[in-house]
């Protein structure tokens, strides 16, 4: 694992824009599994930036991590609709190419098998983009007693319905289940960027990387990939 530390939530944005630009250019029709949240809102400005300048998208293809259950792609708080504010709508990748798993599927059991093939048939995820939450979830991975293997269906746990009711209008709106990759599906990817920020993710930060693997610190089984690149501003580090 290789920490990269950063002065603040800019440089971090910046550098990890650099990394997932270097896979791009280095093999452009990378496939790129890539994350929501807040945390990489400034990492996804920069790439749009490096579009600009010449970065070419036109052979990539995207899967990303996770999607809500019940939400309809042009719903303000879809995934879907994240992606294509964020990064899709302002590059020239083909809206073909950028994949979500389908949280309005009627059978979300098949619609997950289908995801975790689908990421089979492109050859697997050549960097895969993550955040992290504060009880240490990548994707939607929620600590548990196990860890969940393939693309699954999750169910929300309380701290993360209210870390993410800030996105709603009130906590009653954020769905209770998510589709997500699962730790194998992410895991199988050949390069990891994790990517952290601000100082109320320090103490994650810390037992993700320090603590025992555990699946009460999903993040944690990161330390066993070979490729995983943590790039972390000053505040996520303070804990260290
Ligand atoms: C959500 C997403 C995760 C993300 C996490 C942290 O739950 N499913 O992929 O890492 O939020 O989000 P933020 O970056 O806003 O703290």
């Amino acid at each position: 694992m290789r920490l990269i530390k950063t002065k603040d939530y800019a440089e971090a944005s910046a550098v990890a824009a650099e990394i997932m630009a270097a896979q791009i250019i280095l093999k452009p029709d990378s496939v790129i599994g890539l994350a929501t949240g807040s945390t990489p809102c400034g990492m996804y400005a920069n790439l749009v930036k490096k579009y600009q300048n010449g970065l070419d998208f036109s052979a990539v293809t995207t899967v990303n991590l996770d999607e809500y259950v019940g939400l309809p792609e042009e719903h303000e708080q879809s995934y879907r609709k994240f992606m294509n504010d964020n990064l899709f709508n302002h590059v020239n990748i083909k809206p073909e190419n950028t994949h979500l798993p389908n949280g309005m599927a009627a059978d979300p059991e098949a619609e997950c098998v289908a995801y975790e093939q689908l990421i089979n048939s492109l050859g697997g995820i050549d960097m895969q983009l993550l955040g992290i939450g504060h009880n240490g979830h990548i994707g939607f991975n929620e600590p548990s007693d196990h860890f969940v293997c393939d693309t699954n269906c999750i169910t929300l746990t309380a701290r993360t319905i209210e870390a993410n009711s800030r996105f709603f209008d009130s906590p009653d709106d954020v769905p209770r289940r998510a589709l997500s990759m699962g730790i194998r599906t992410i895991l199988r990817a050949k390069r990891i960027l994790l990517l952290i920020t601000s100082e109320e993710k320090a103490e994650i930060l810390k037992k993700a990387v320090y603590g025992p693997v555990t699946p009460q610190v999903p993040a944690s089984i990161l330390q066993l990939h070979p490729d995983v690149t943590v790039v972390a501003d000053a505040g996520a580090l303070s804990a260290l």
